[in-house]
């Protein structure tokens, strides 16, 4: 039988980062609170000539790189920061990397959870056709209003997953588990750059949407929770995750300890969350510093606001180790430009109009950055 599943992976982020220490001291609250109450200790900050999509093409270059684009004939893009109502990022990262003209590209949204459906949609192409590669590019900014509740819980990131038959690094499983409920917990309406959110009822969403799509996975033929090795959820801040387990054990009245969740929290602890991305920024974590991962089986929790959850697992390649590339991301992490408080308050000001025509001022050093507006569209080039 063909297994499809995650074939290659990479993560961008950007090029500046705020100290969440700073931010606490400039809103007068315990830095504990943010660096242990949320499990956060950095955010990362776009510049002005960086967005969804140039993070997007940078991570989806370095793959693309590595795996050249044979076989690949759609381009998934999952976003909730979107920079246009019609047109898909995708096809400015199409444009940016000179992709075939032979391919389908779309733009897939559902809050946090879009990168989900992404993979499974690029699953479901690869079943019908098991020559198929799927190009799956998850990148968000998350932005919520100064001094607000969100404001330690913002971020921005991209991750680029090549999807595949006989892939090299995790093969998933085909029993799923999904949930819906229409719920105003989290939401970004049209003329707002940033999001509106009910902090306590988000929480409650996640967690019900949890339950709701681990039953699901079990009524599906979804293996038992003690044939789980490692867990991986969808984090807004990484302690969420901890609280999703904490409910799944409950839930299920299982004993699960928290150290199978700690290598999945290393890059979003200095990200913050990367929304569509954040679930799979997870699971590069996980690759990258879980040593024990060969044939074991990883439960995914991905959520998105509004609310929708999924639950599926994926059994991680006896070689895998062979299939990593530690260095672009964790350089970039390590080399982004620290910036003060009010540089960070600047930028989250700095809001381009979207239609007049201008220039943005060249500071990103990522391969690709948003050049500003002509005629009343963006434009994008390479670096
Ligand atoms: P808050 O009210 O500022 O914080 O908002 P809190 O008072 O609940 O404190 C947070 C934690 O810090 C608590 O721990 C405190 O005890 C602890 P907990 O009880 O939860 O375990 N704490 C301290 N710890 C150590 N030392 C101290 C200290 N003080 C307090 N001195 C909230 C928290 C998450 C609501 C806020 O950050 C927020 O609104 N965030 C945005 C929404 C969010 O992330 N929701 C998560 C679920 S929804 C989701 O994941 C979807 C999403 O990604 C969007 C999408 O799908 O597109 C957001």
């Amino acid at each position: 039988m063909t297994t499809i599943g995650i074939h290659d992976i990479e993560l961008a982020t950007t090029h500046n980062v705020l100290p969440l220490a700073d931010l606490a001291a400039a809103r007068g609250v315990d830095p504990a609170k943010f660096e242990i109450g949320l499990g956060q200790s950095l955010m990362s900050v776009p510049a002005v000539d960086e967005d969804p999509v140039t993070m997007g093409a940078t991570a989806a270059a370095r793959l693309i790189e590595r795996t050249g684009t044979e076989g690949i004939r759609s381009l998934l893009f999952a976003t909730e920061s979107g920079v246009d109502q019609s047109k898909s990022a995708g096809m400015f990262i199409h444009g940016l990397l000179g992709l075939p003209q032979a391919m389908r590209v779309a733009e897939i949204k559902q809050a946090c959870y879009a990168g989900t459906v992404a993979l499974q949609s690029a699953l479901g192409v690869i079943a019908r056709d098991p020559e198929a590669k799927v190009l799956v590019v998850m990148s968000d900014i998350a932005k919520y209003e100064l001094a607000g509740s969100g404001e330690p819980t913002q971020g921005a990131g991209a991750v680029a997953m090549l999807i595949s038959a006989d892939p090299a690094l995790v093969e998933i499983e085909p029993a799923t588990g999904v949930y819906s409920a229409d719920v105003d917990d989290f939401w970004r309406p049209n003329d707002s750059t940033t999001a509106v959110v009910d902090g306590a009822l988000s929480l409650k969403a996640y967690l019900d949407a949890l339950s709701g799509s681990w039953d699901d996975y079990q009524a599906n033929g979804g293996h038992p929770i003690g044939e789980i090795d490692r867990f991986l959820y969808h984090q807004p801040f990484t302690k969420m995750a901890r609280k999703g387990h904490r409910e799944l054990a409950k839930h299920t009245g299982a004993e699960l300890t928290e150290d199978v969740l700690e290598a999945s929290f290393e890059y979003n602890r200095n990200l913050g969350n990367t929304y569509g991305a954040s679930i799979y920024s997870g699971l590069i974590s996980l690759l990258h510093h879980d040593d024990d991962l060969a044939g074991k089986r990883v439960g995914f929790y991905s959520y998105g606001s509004g609310s929708a959850g999924e639950f599926f697992t994926g059994v991680v390649r006896d070689d895998y180790r062979e299939h990593l590339y530690r260095e672009p991301i964790q350089s970039e992490l390590a080399e982004r430009n620290v910036i003060t408080f009010d540089e960070y308050v600047e930028l989250h000001e700095n809001v381009l109009p979207s239609q007049a025509d201008a220039e943005t001022p060249r500071v990103t050093k990522a391969p690709f950055r948003f050049a500003g507006i002509k005629g009343g569209a963006r434009q994008y080039e390479a670096n």
